[in-house]
């Protein structure tokens, strides 16, 4: 499988990426950058020091700085830390696997390098998406299958995460990641109401940097900042593996209940950032979502399977 991986990291990008280089069946042909978790150098600076400890080959690309209605802002570093990655130190990396040119551009000449095969796993705004779309509108037709970690919809009685409408990644930017929903190629939607299953507590993290070796091990300093911020702020002993469910997803979609639908952002107002499907089997339809396609949700994960499958494969 041909993929992309557009991404902030970010602690559970850095998780993704990790269990991405470690599957067979995944190529990875880039991996692109947003602000999101961090600034865009930081979350740049990330992807290149995370590329070279994980041994990957595949370049790096710069992407969008600032929303598509050009604000710069990452999220508190309270979540992810100043660094972007837990406050673990990071030596000064190596700017060779930088490709020239940037993340909206490398994502269209992929993509059309690869026509109907390339996957695209976005887990961070979804600014670069819509930047290609944007530019070359045809690119929607030419790709495989597009995979969002982003939104939430109500099931599992999970709400958002930066308001109680809305999600970080799609709140970041709720300008693209309507236009993304809009468009017309096969995306799936991974949200908080299935990636609040995916806890990995002490005891896990242990075993992991336990039988994972160096990188699981970085991983697990990585996250006693992150679970700092999950127990303080969420009540939670542990920490969510949003973005690594992304992954897992391209690989097994039979571990997800899911539905089907349009889906529309709520693009300004209090509800800012709020995903809203509406289910194909609901009658009579709306002119909200009128015109655009059906798209997939997560609503339901076996995450047993998940957290083994993640622990097997690093
Ligand atoms: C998403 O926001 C970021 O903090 C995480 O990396 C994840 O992609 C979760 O809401
Ligand atoms: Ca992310």
């Amino acid at each position: 499988m041909k993929v992309i991986f557009d991404t902030d990291p970010g602690i559970d990008d850095a998780m993704a990426l990790l269990y991405l280089s470690k599957l067979p069946q995944i190529e990875l042909l880039g991996i692109t950058t947003v602000v999101g978790n961090a600034s865009l150098d930081t979350t740049t600076r990330n992807a290149l020091f995370l590329r070279q400890k994980f041994g990957i080959s595949a370049p790096v690309v710069r992407g969008a700085g600032k929303t598509l209605d050009g604000v710069e802002k990452a999220e508190p570093v309270i979540v992810h830390g100043l660094n972007g990655l837990g406050e673990i130190e990071i030596p000064d990396v190596d700017q060779s696997g930088l490709a020239d040119g940037e993340a909206s551009q490398f994502i269209i000449d992929t993509v059309r390098a690869h026509p109907g095969e390339v996957t695209i796993i976005a887990v961070g705004r979804m600014t670069n998406l819509a930047l290609a779309l944007r530019a070359d509108p045809e690119v929607a037709r030419l790709t495989k299958q597009v995979i969002i970690m982003g939104g939430a919809f109500g099931y599992q009685g999970r709400s958002g995460n930066i308001t109680p409408a809305a999600e970080a990644n799609i709140h970041g930017d709720p300008v693209a990641a309507d236009e993304i929903f809009a468009a017309e190629w096969p995306v799936v939607v991974v949200g908080l109401d299935v990636t609040h299953d995916i806890i990995l507590d002490t005891d896990y993290l242990a075993a992991l940097s336990r039988d994972a070796g160096e990188n699981a091990e970085l991983l697990r300093q990585m996250c006693d900042h992150y679970a700092r911020f999950y127990k303080e702020i969420m009540g939670l002993s542990g920490v969510v593996g949003h973005d690594l469910l992304a992954v897992t997803y391209a690989l097994h979609p039979e571990w997800f209940e899911t539905r089907r639908g349009p889906i529309v952002v709520v693009r300004d107002g209090i509800a800012v950032g709020q995903t809203i499907q509406m289910p194909v089997e609901r009658k009579g339809g709306h002119p909200a979502w009128a015109g655009r396609p059906v798209q997939t949700i997560c609503t339901a994960v076996e995450g047993d399977k998940v957290l083994a499958h993640f622990r097997d494969t690093v």
